[in-house]
């Protein structure tokens, strides 16, 4: 049996709307294994959060469809053929979600204990006693000061970076072996940020879980990502260890997004990079390289059929014409100067 804790093969969903089938996820490939961090980049739109919702089975049918050939194993469990009973124990036992934004996430008419104890007493069997014991301990696991008292706030008295510890807080609780965090930092301060993505960083050493970031900023992902996949039109365009992203990106999207980082753009001595013009429409069929409308290396190929995956490393993939031997050769973000 394969040891990954999640295999994801051609995962395909589309949307019913008025105006058609919006095509979000097109075919994403993916695994993990235990205790190993993934983040999925890209901008607004790519998919990322659809696909992470299709991994909780999130998505509401019949306007939300995973499409037939799609799998989703989880320890080699099938995930689309769970019963509800089975569906209800995965969520919260075996993998949590934290979603964006805290203040529409919580409950703003409960208190931050009773919110954590919910999860302890329906997964873990646990009577109020207990569950309010477990969900101190948890809201000292994620840092937050005085937690005997403040197991008794409601959501409004806490800051934004305290609400979004008590979201990890919550997901956590039922000690989850995956945990997927979808842009849990947008909506903080940067200094924030960085601790809650420092603690989640010392959650997945001290807890070995594995962790999903679902971001737009490549910035945040520095440090602390294994695996990143860079996904644009619903697609993954490129993928690769942390460090094959980082410093040896071979797709001129992946370039587009390292050049926005500040720190990144300074340190190769480049212009900040804008990313011009707009993702095509997700109802249009796609037969191309999505990104050719954007490229500043788009050539006529690129217009005409689908980049073929070029596979570079048993970690690092990416789909571009310019992999071709008869490609011409171009500057990539390591080498241009301003
Ligand atoms: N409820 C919906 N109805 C129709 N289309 C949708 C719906 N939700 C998502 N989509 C489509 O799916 C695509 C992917 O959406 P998704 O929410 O996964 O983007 P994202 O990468 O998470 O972006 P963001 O960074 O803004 O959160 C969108 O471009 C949109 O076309
Ligand atoms: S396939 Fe062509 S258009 Fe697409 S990213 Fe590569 S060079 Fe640019
Ligand atoms: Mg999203």
């Amino acid at each position: 049996m394969s040891n990954k804790i999640l295999t994801v093969k051609d995962l395909r969903v589309s949307f019913n709307t008025y105006a058609g089938e919006v095509k979000a996820v097109r075919g994403v490939d993916f695994e993990l294994s235990p205790g190993e961090t993934l983040c999925f980049v890209g901008e607004s739109g790519c998919g990322k959060t659809v696909t992470a919702k299709a991994l909780l089975r999130l998505l509401q049918p019949p306007f939300a469809v995973i499409k037939e050939g799609s799998q989703i194993l989880f320890n080699g469990e099938d995930v689309l053929q769970m019963s509800k009973k089975r569906l209800q124990e995965y969520r919260g036992d075996d993998v949590s979600m934290i979603f964006q934004d805290p203040m529409t996430s919580l409950n703003p008419t409960m208190t931050c204990g009773k919110q954590i104890m919910e999860g302890l007493i329906l997964h873990r069997n646990m009577t109020k006693a207990q569950a309010r014991e477990a969900a101190i301990e948890t809201l000292r696991l994620v840092k937050i000061p005085d937690p005997e008292k403040r197991v008794d706030n409601y959501p409004h008295q806490l800051s934004g970076g305290m609400r979004q510890r008590v979201m990890i807080a919550i997901a956590l609780a039922c000690q989850p072996k995956l945990l997927i965090a979808d842009e849990p930092t947008t909506a903080l301060d940067v200094t924030i940020q960085a601790q809650i993505i420092d603690l989640l960083r010392e959650l997945k050493e001290k807890l070995g879980i594995a962790i999903i970031l679902v971001t737009h900023d490549l910035g945040v992902v520095a440090n602390f990502a294994d695996r990143i996949q860079v996904m644009y039109a619903g697609q993954v365009v490129e993928r690769g260890t942390a460090r094959e992203i980082f410093y040896d990106s071979k797709h001129p999207y992946t370039w587009a997004l390292l050049s926005s980082v500040p720190k990144l753009a300074k340190e190769s001595k480049q212009e900040l990079y804008s990313l011009h013009g707009t993702p095509p429409d997700l109802i249009l069929p796609l037969e191309h390289c999505p990104f050719a409308a954007r490229c500043e290396f788009c050539m006529p190929i690129c217009k005409e059929q689908m980049p073929p995956e070029t596979v570079l490393s048993d970690t690092h993939r990416l789909s571009c014409w310019l992999q071709h031997p008869d490609a011409p050769k171009v500057k990539s973000f390591y080498e241009r100067e301003v």
